[in-house]
């Protein structure tokens, strides 16, 4: 097949983490016969250096021209002024918007050999396997927002028909998995939560092979801690996603291998791994490329069907998991080029992944 991939690195480790990413879609593309054109174009801070925005027109174009979008991260400490107008992550928000990626999928699994890296006990973590479906363009990031004085308001909006639809995508994932769903809201306090609960209730009740539980989006923040393996597919809105994926990444042993596919109603999705632009560490070689080349896998798989090719990435990472020298965040000592190089190697002689 072919496709065209449009590739926004936008700042610190994200042009490391997309190279990554791009070199392993062009080695499926080689073994598997696909050709893949790579278009790159700007976002974020960078963006912002370069033309004065933050997302250019020219970027949103070759976005809805392509059939699949993979992004770096963006931001950091130098467009980071509390009292500037334009901030990088503006440029990731509006394209989220734009696309109209209303659910972003947040896979989770703990690979054995990263358990013990966990700060819990390893035993609890045995059989983790979450599929966080976070709503990513409505609620608190996209309600009007100002200034009055010594005031700051955020407005938190959701509509029935923004939650029915992520709802819905939940749904039909969870049919794919153990059909189990937990709704995470925080109905005793939040007017959208019990709208939020209402409408969950409603559409979960079209699906028959799915279950559903309420948590409360303070003591879910601990039960991911406790017990981890008792959730399978875990829907929520923006904001409640953006924090409990985070600190569920930790389950995993970094936020540095966590991918991300935001989906809207068509093909067209934007993959990038769940982590930030990581200003500690940009520019030194050092970051772990595992999110970004496993966003890959995702969009090979929703984006443009290639189930087996986005299988192979996956088993490729995880040979890399069981044996080979890992990056600093997860106690190993190798670059980012050679973890990328250890996951093309295991794509090339697939049979040389450890037992
Ligand atoms: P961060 O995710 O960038 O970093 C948090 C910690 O995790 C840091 O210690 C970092 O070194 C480490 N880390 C993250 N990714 C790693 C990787 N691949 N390999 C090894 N270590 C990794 O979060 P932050 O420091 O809070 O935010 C930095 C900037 O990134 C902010 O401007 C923030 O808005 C932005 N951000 C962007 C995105 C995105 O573009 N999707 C996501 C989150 C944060
Ligand atoms: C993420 C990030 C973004 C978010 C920021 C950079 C706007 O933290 O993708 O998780 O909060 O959605
Ligand atoms: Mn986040």
């Amino acid at each position: 097949m072919r496709a065209d991939i449009t590739v926004l690195a936008g700042d610190g480790i994200g042009a490391e983490v997309t190279a990554a990413a791009v070199a392993v879609l062009r080695e499926i593309g080689c073994r598997h016969g696909h050709v893949f054109e790579f278009n790159e174009q700007l976002i974020g801070g960078i963006a912002m250096d370069r033309c004065g925005e933050p997302l250019p027109q020219a970027t949103i174009d070759a976005c809805l021209n392509s059939d699949a979008v993979l992004l770096g991260a963006v931001g950091g400490p130098q467009w980071s002024d509390p009292q500037a107008r334009v901030r990088p992550e503006q440029g990731l928000l509006a394209l989220r918007a734009r696309l109209g990626v209303f659910a972003n999928l947040r896979p989770l699994r703990v690979h054995p050999r990263l358990a013990s890296l966990s700060p819990l006990k390893a035993e609890n973590l045995l059989g983790v396997d979450l599929l966080f479906v976070r709503e990513l363009t409505g609620g608190a990031y996209f309600g009007r927002k100002s200034r009055e004085g010594d005031v700051a308001i955020d407005e938190c909006r959701y509509s029935v028909a923004e939650v029915e639809r992520v709802v819905r995508r939940a749904c039909e994932l969870a049919c794919t998995r153990k059909g189990r769903l937990t709704s995470v809201d925080k109905a005793n306090v939040l007017e959208t939560s019990r709208l939020w609960r209402s409408t969950t209730e409603r559409v979960v009740a079209e699906y028959p092979g799915v279950s559903l539980e309420h948590q409360l989006v303070d003591s879910m923040a601990m039960l991911l801690l406790t017990r981890p393996s008792s959730y399978d597919v875990i829907v929520t809105e923006n904001l409640f996603g953006d924090i409990l994926t985070d600190e569920a990444a930790a389950l995993a042993g970094s936020l540095g291998v966590s991918p991300s596919a935001s989906l809207g109603s068509g093909r067209l999705g934007l993959y990038e791994p769940i982590h930030g632009s990581a200003p500690d560490i940009a520019g030194q070689g050092i970051a772990n490329p595992i999110g970004a080349i496993l966003s890959a896998a995702l969009l090979l798989r929703h984006s443009l069907d290639l189930h087996a090719e986005a299988a192979a990435i996956e088993a490729a990472v995880d040979a890399v998991l069981d044996g080979a020298e890992l990056t600093r965040d997860l106690g190993g000592t190798a670059s980012t080029g050679e973890v990328t190089a250890a996951v093309l190697a295991q794509l090339k002689f697939p049979r040389q992944a450890a037992a």
